[in-house]
């Protein structure tokens, strides 16, 4: 069970954890909106008697309506219930003044969180792995782990993945990462590099794109050096990472054999999806939390009250609505029905024209219609000789429509490219190759990257 592998270790823990959920879980009765994964800027409340304490305890623990389709639900609801967790813990630390929404911090606690997940322990899993030679070390000053497969070592033409981790620009790191990577790097016998880039509110667009940039062209330049053959180089990345895989291909073109955009948000115009719309209903105080938009917010540099402008496209303006560049977003055009599973939604997919603010549009145009910022939004000649361009995407996901569109944008000008899709699985499915929540679907996903990664460098 989960517990005996070390989700809740002893009763020390447990009772910890339960006082903090008490206490936030009072705050959320208050402000439903409360206890996000991605937005912790709230005041603190007061507290109530404690008979009312543990009936929201119980409440809010166990609440996650796992939508039919997917499988291994208990699994989910415990997912579920470790990042409403995090949330929670970060809240009460904000609110006692312990530290600030996205501090370095924050972001220990969040490693914490997904390791303690995929490996059942906070600190992730034992250092050492046979089949593995793994370096923690700098390329211009940005933080790296290098994973090398033993069998190919003194080899000068080992293929290699440079990886950008997912966290919305905000969260997560090399080391949340690195039972992940160490997977993919063994079983594909792929050097992996996974770059520690700096991270959104303190360094918004272009800085951790840059960082990343820097990473992958100083591999291309000192490729012989490395012992890794040019022409065997991919970029990839999950959900934030998918975004700069995408927007580095564009950058460098054929100098890359292969994007792996896994997850990813490929643009910044259109929030009101139909897979936004239809996921909202489950899991929407973790995974599903309409306040995820709050990385955006993050990676634009913008103030936190533009928040609620984001989720109904308020931040574009009327004008740019009715613009051929918009079109390229447009589900009406680009996504095919079968993709989207409520019939109410399915059959009306046209968005509102007249909408948005002009002031708004105007201070954010130019970073948001960037197509290395919204890759989506490139036209067909910037899409033109990309690299082979593999693509996952998760029915349960909120940037699902993304992935898809943007392989048929690819497709409409035959640019060579794969879509991965699976319908049973959520956003982090990946996570869960392995581990104490172990999902077939996450075992099904890595396979088929490592499959990729063999395959086609
Ligand atoms: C969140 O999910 C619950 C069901 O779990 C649903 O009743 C509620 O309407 C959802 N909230 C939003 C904003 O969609
Ligand atoms: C959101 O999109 C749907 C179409 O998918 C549309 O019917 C609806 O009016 C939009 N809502 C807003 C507030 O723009
Ligand atoms: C979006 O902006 C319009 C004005 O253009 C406003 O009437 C509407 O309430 C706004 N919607 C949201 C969800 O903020």
């Amino acid at each position: 069970s989960v517990n005996n592998q070390g989700i809740i270790k002893d009763h020390g823990d447990f009772i910890g954890v339960s006082v903090i959920f008490i206490t936030e879980s009072i705050m959320v009765s208050r402000d439903p909106q409360r206890g996000s994964m991605a937005y912790n800027n709230y005041s603190c409340g007061t507290i109530p008697p404690l008979v009312v304490l543990v009936a929201l305890f119980l409440y809010f623990y166990l609440d996650a309506r796992v939508p039919e389709p997917i499988p291994e639900k208990f699994k989910v609801k415990v997912m579920d219930a470790m990042m409403k967790t995090y949330g929670h813990t970060v809240n009460v630390l904000v609110c006692l003044g312990i530290t600030e929404p996205f501090s370095d911090f924050v972001r220990k606690i969040a490693d914490w969180f997904v390791l303690t997940m995929v490996t059942g322990f906070p600190w992730g899993i034992a250092p050492y792995d046979p089949r593995l030679k793994i370096t923690d070390t700098h390329i211009r000053d940005i933080r790296v782990k290098v994973y090398e497969p033993v069998s190919g070592l003194g080899r000068t033409d080992r293929p290699v993945l440079i990886y950008l981790h997912g966290g919305g620009w905000s969260l997560l790191s090399v080391d949340s990462y690195d039972p992940l990577m160490r997977k993919i790097s063994s079983d594909s016998g792929t050097v992996v590099i996974s770059v520690n880039y700096r991270l959104s509110p303190q360094y918004p667009f272009p800085i951790p794109l840059n960082d990343c940039l820097e990473v992958v062209e100083y591999v291309i330049e000192n490729s012989k050096a490395m012992g890794i053959d040019k022409s065997r180089i991919a970029v990839g990345g999950d959900s934030a990472g998918g975004n700069m895989a995408a927007a580095i291909s564009l950058r460098l073109k054929s100098k890359i054999a292969m994007q792996m955009l896994l997850v990813p948000s490929l643009q910044f115009v259109n929030f009101n999806t139909t897979a936004f719309n239809e996921n909202t209903m489950y899991l929407n105080r973790s995974i599903h939390d309409p306040n995820s938009l709050m990385f955006v917010i993050n990676y634009l540099g913008l103030e936190p009250k533009y928040l609620s402008y984001l989720r109904y496209n308020n931040h574009t303006s009327p004008a740019f609505k009715q613009s051929l560049q918009n079109e390229y977003a447009d589900q009406t055009l680009w996504l095919p029905r079968r993709y989207v599973r409520d019939e109410k939604i399915r059959e009306n997919m046209e968005q509102p024209m007249d909408t948005g603010d002009e002031e708004l549009f105007e201070k954010i145009k130019n970073v948001i219609l960037d197509p290395l910022v919204s890759p989506l939004l490139a036209d067909d000649e910037l899409l033109e000789n990309l690299p082979y361009t593999y693509i996952m995407v998760c029915g349960y996901d909120f940037v699902r429509d993304d992935g898809i569109m943007f392989y048929e944008r690819l497709n409409q000008i035959e640019e060579e490219a794969h879509l991965a899709y699976y319908p049973e699985a959520f956003h982090n499915a990946l996570f869960f190759p392995h581990g104490p929540l172990k999902l077939n679907v996450g075992v099904r996903i890595v396979h088929d990257i490592v499959k990729t990664l063999k395959n086609v460098l």
